[in-house]
């Protein structure tokens, strides 16, 4: 029998927009989550391209189960700071897969649908990964380091919303939400994904921990839409003016290249019965969480 998780030492590194909800969804199942990251209110102070700081707080914690949603995750930055990003995505997740080595930990890495080129859509797990940006290489290079230990889980999310607090960063829908409020125009590229409400990835990792997945899983909303038809479904929950949406090939200031249908078909995980909201059903869900 596996034993629950409820027994295991979990530790956070990287206490961001998704690691947050992770942490809060845990802690309402009455699981604690230790946390690690650069980040002022994480639980230890850690910065992933730090190998010894690292190991001596592995030392200390003896983790089973580590999460790692840290890193450099805006697309421009990347590319504009390809040295800095491969430290920290590349070299830094090195660090944390040796000291999970070391330590015999499970590890969660986050990766993203921007390992993919956008050319074909629905990529299930068994494509070839292709990178068109720099952040998309240096995520595909991660998943190469991480997939050298013998326990690992590999969730590809992708187009990420969800509410944790107003301090959020703000994503692609809440921040339309705030321009399409002050009925200003607001401009969106013609691409295709898989928005996700990080509540459900949150609540995905539960059952999938709980069941002791190992392997590379995509873990996004149940439905590809476009950005436009995002926004569109958007406006009509959140009452706004649908009219402001003006779709364009690519966004003026962009300088690295996107994937066109990055879009992930969810398939193996709905087989073992993990239930991803559709566009509609999340946004719903994020509007109640923001009414709270
Ligand atoms: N957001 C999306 O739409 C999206 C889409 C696909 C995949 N993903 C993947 O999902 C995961 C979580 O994304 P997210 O949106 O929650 O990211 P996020 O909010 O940017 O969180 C990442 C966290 O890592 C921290 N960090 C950065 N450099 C670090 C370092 N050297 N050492 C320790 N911590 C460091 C950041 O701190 P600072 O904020 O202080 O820099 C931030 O708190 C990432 O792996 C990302 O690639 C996200």
């Amino acid at each position: 029998m596996v034993e629950s998780i409820k027994e295991k030492v979990i530790f956070l590194i990287g206490n961001g927009f998704l690691g947050k909800k992770i942490v809060s969804v845990f802690k309402e199942k009455g699981i604690k989550i230790i946390t690690g990251g650069i980040e002022e209110k994480s639980d230890y102070s850690l910065d992933i391209t730090d190998e010894k700081s690292m190991i001596y707080l592995f030392k200390d914690l003896n983790p089973d189960i580590v999460f790692l949603p840290a890193g450099i995750t805006n697309v421009e930055l990347c590319e504009a700071e390809q040295k800095n990003a491969f430290e920290v995505n590349v070299e830094g997740t090195r660090n944390v897969v040796d000291a999970c080595r070391a330590f015999n930990s499970k590890l969660v890495f986050f990766s993203t649908d921007y390992v993919f080129n956008g050319i074909k859509g629905n990529y299930t797990e068994k494509d070839k990964v292709h990178p068109v940006n720099f952040y998309g290489k240096t995520k595909v290079q991660g998943e190469q380091i991480v997939q050298g230990l013998n326990d690992y889980l590999i969730a590809r999310v992708s187009a990420l919303h969800g509410f944790n607090s107003k301090e959020d960063k703000k994503t692609f829908v809440n921040y339309a939400v705030d321009v399409l409020k002050e009925n200003k125009e607001i401009l969106v590229a013609k691409m295709i994904n898989c928005p996700t409400l990080i509540d459900d990835i949150a609540e995905a990792m539960y059952l999938m921990l709980e069941k002791n997945f190992s392997g590379t899983f995509h873990v996004t909303g149940s439905e590809a839409c476009s950005k436009k038809v995002l926004l569109e479904k958007t406006c009509k929950i959140f009452n706004l003016d649908s009219s402001l949406i003006k779709e364009v090939e690519s966004i003026p200031h962009w300088k690295a290249k996107r994937p066109i249908n990055s879009s992930l078909s969810t398939a193996k995980i709905q087989l073992q019965g993990i239930k991803m909201s559709s566009v509609e059903e999340g946004l719903i869900k994020l509007k109640k969480e923001m009414e709270k």
